[in-house]
């Protein structure tokens, strides 16, 4: 694993922005797989500014690596709104070429197998990823085993406990998501894992250095051949050699 290590979230977001150029510029059709939450955010910010600057995204397809079942598109805490709200509606990637999974399907079955497919017949070029404060990607949460595609998943308490900023209630955090596998995130040609903010300094040593186990799901990236941990100074701290 390649790992760099900056300042603050903005230089990291510069940094993850610029490779995803490199591979958009690189490729007829490029392929994004992006992730959802905080971490991603000055990445989305430094796209948006790419775009502004002359970078085309109209031939790029992006599929979302989950989202909530039972909140509808226009939910605010919805990834679709996310994705709407921090990328899409900033840059010229046409709608019909953004997937996100369809967490009101009435076939959740069928709507995770439609996501296996287009996940098969877009192989992901760049995939990004954030890491959960207990090292889920996407939403394959610490578990006896990692499933390999699309399923549905029950969120952990410390998966919602985390999510719970965003909503109301307790009450109102959904407890199930559909999200891709690990398989699937393992067959992206490339993957950026970002992690920022010290509540996310130990999960970050655990994964990069430690065993790989399925109760640290994002330890499993140490198998892919191209990965880069792109972190900020607070999220480096537990790794040997991290100068702050
Ligand atoms: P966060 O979530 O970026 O909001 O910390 C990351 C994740 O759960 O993957």
């Amino acid at each position: 694993m390649n790992i760099r290590i900056f300042a603050t979230p903005q230089e990291a977001g510069i940094y993850a922005a610029a490779i995803a150029e490199g591979v958009l510029v690189s490729r007829p059709r490029p392929v994004l797989g992006l992730a959802t939450g905080t971490t991603p955010i000055p990445f989305y910010e430094a796209l948006v500014n790419l775009y502004r600057c002359g970078l085309d995204m109209s031939h790029t397809i992006t599929i979302n690596l989950d989202e909530y079942i039972g909140l509808p598109p226009d939910h605010p805490q919805s990834y679709h709104d996310f994705m709407r709200q921090h990328l899409f509606a900033h840059t010229n990637l046409r709608t019909e070429h953004t997937h996100i999974p369809n967490g009101m399907a009435s076939s959740l079955q069928e709507e995770c197998e439609r996501y296996d497919r287009l996940l098969h017949d877009h192989p992901i070029d760049l995939q990004i990823l954030g890491i959960g404060v207990n090292g889920h990607i996407g939403f394959n949460e610490p578990n006896h085993l990692l499933l390999a595609r699309t399923h549905v998943v029950r969120l952990r308490e410390e998966t919602m406990r985390s999510n719970a900023r965003f909503f109301a209630s307790m009450d109102d955090v959904p407890r199930e998501a559909i999200t891709m596998g690990v398989q699937s995130i393992l067959q992206a040609e490339r993957i950026l894992l970002l992690a920022f903010g010290p509540e996310k300094a130990d999960i970050i040593a655990e994964a990069v250095r430690g065993n790989v186990r399925t109760d640290v799901p994002a330890s499993i990236l140490q198998l892919h051949r191209r990965v880069t941990v792109v972190l900020d100074a607070e999220s480096a701290r537990g790794l040997p050699g991290a100068i702050r």
